[in-house]
């Protein structure tokens, strides 16, 4: 016997693309550009702090946070976007933030909204995470194609007004996976005045705010202050995987209203998984450096400048504003993984993987995605074998 809710769950992305790629041998040597981990170095420090504190691995964590990991995030928060929010009320640490964008779901949706049932607007393309927490708690999962004449945004203001009365949740990535798009503060204002005018929330995950070109994207805690907006209204995930290449800390957090905040601490107190003691030692003290973070940025920048230089020229290509995600046209994003893997050896996903269709369309159908995480002679190595097997 097993439940119902996840049973037109199609496979994760990546046994798929093992599906489609692993019984071809690669065309030449093997670069990989599927999967987003970060691979700049993290600050050595990292490790002397967990020895130093690694007898605190004897204790269970503190489950909101240490009160110095929530005075750095503020700090940080209010570094970063002028916001000031208080410690004890306004954030609590997570396990990372792909745990947080699922518990916040189950811990804020309601059961209803004005006697119908909830409605949670995805991006599609999406983190795939956002689908599977709107699953859980019953809630009808609406996907926005995020398409490229509206700068690979969902266009929120397409929704129905009837269909907004029942909204209860929006997800919204920026800097996006897989796009690399900013939402601007007018996107950003734009959900914000749709969300107090419908009363509903919004997920915020802006994990990868700090990879960008050369202006910070907005921040949607910075837009709803200086909208005077309800402080419930917004809820914004960030983490450490991306601006500290620490995906195996398992580190970010949750920031939003004090009532929001309670609530998704009070189910913690329940059923949450907390951070290690000695693992929010070290986070405490990523979020007080930026050094660390301005020389990530560079390694980065530079990478945006490789992949400008070798896929410039090719038709409909747009450079990322941020993120470390290349988002690159195809006839057939599929077929192109294929004959990609076989004829070259570099991997990328299929972007029909990151999205779903709906009324006949996937918009990442005719896309693939490439990570632009591997060292940059490995990567312009890829690059240019891809430009010349899809584009040639
Ligand atoms: C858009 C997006 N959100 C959230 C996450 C989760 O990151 P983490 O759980 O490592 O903080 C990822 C990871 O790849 C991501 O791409």
């Amino acid at each position: 016997m097993f439940p119902e809710r996840f049973s037109t769950l199609p496979e994760y992305a990546f046994p798929r693309l093992r599906a489609l790629l692993d019984a071809h041998a690669p065309g030449g040597e093997a670069v990989h550009m599927t999967i987003g981990e970060p691979r700049h170095p993290f600050p050595g420090w990292v490790g002397d702090i967990i020895a130093e504190t690694a007898g605190e691995f004897g204790r269970y964590p503190a489950n909101d946070g240490t009160p110095g990991l929530l005075r750095a995030i503020c700090d940080w928060v209010k570094r970063r976007y002028g916001v000031a929010l208080a410690p004890e009320t306004d954030v609590m640490a997570l396990n990372g933030t792909r745990e947080g964008l699922y518990n916040a779901m189950m811990a804020l949706c309601p059961e209803s909204k004005n006697g119908k049932w909830p409605v949670v607007l995805l991006p599609n393309p999406f983190y795939q995470v956002y689908m599977v927490a709107a699953l859980s708690v019953g809630a009808e999962p609406v996907l926005l194609p995020a398409k490229r004449e509206n700068g690979h945004l969902p266009d929120f203001s397409a929704a129905p007004a009837e269909l907004l009365g029942q909204v209860t949740v929006a997800y919204l990535c920026s800097p996006s996976n897989p796009q690399g798009a900013v939402a601007a503060r007018e996107d950003w204002a734009h959900l914000i005045g749709l969300a107090e005018l419908y009363d509903f929330k919004i997920f915020a995950d802006e994990c990868y705010c700090e990879i960008y070109r050369d202006t910070p994207p907005p921040g949607a805690l910075e837009v709803a202050s200086e909208m005077g907006a309800d402080p419930e209204r917004v809820v914004a995930f960030h983490s450490l995987s991306k601006r500290s290449n620490l995906p195996g800390l398992r580190s970010g957090f949750v920031a939003g209203g004090p009532e929001t905040i309670a609530r998704m601490k009070q189910l913690r107190a329940y059923a949450g998984s907390p951070l290690p003691m000695p693992l929010q030692h070290a986070a405490e003290r990523l979020w007080d450096d930026e050094a660390h973070v301005t020389e990530n940025r560079r390694l980065y920048q530079e990478k945006y400048a490789l992949a400008d230089e070798i896929l410039g020229a090719v038709p409909g290509y747009e450079p990322p504003e941020a993120g470390f995600f290349l988002w690159l046209p195809v006839e057939d994003g599929e077929a192109a993984a294929l004959e990609l893997w076989k004829k070259t050896g570099v991997r990328v996903l299929p972007g029909a993987y990151l999205g779903r269709e709906v009324e006949g369309m996937n918009p990442g159908k005719h896309y693939i995605r490439a990570a632009m995480v591997a060292p940059k002679d490995e990567m312009a190595q890829g690059l240019t074998r891809l430009r010349d097997c899809l584009y040639a």
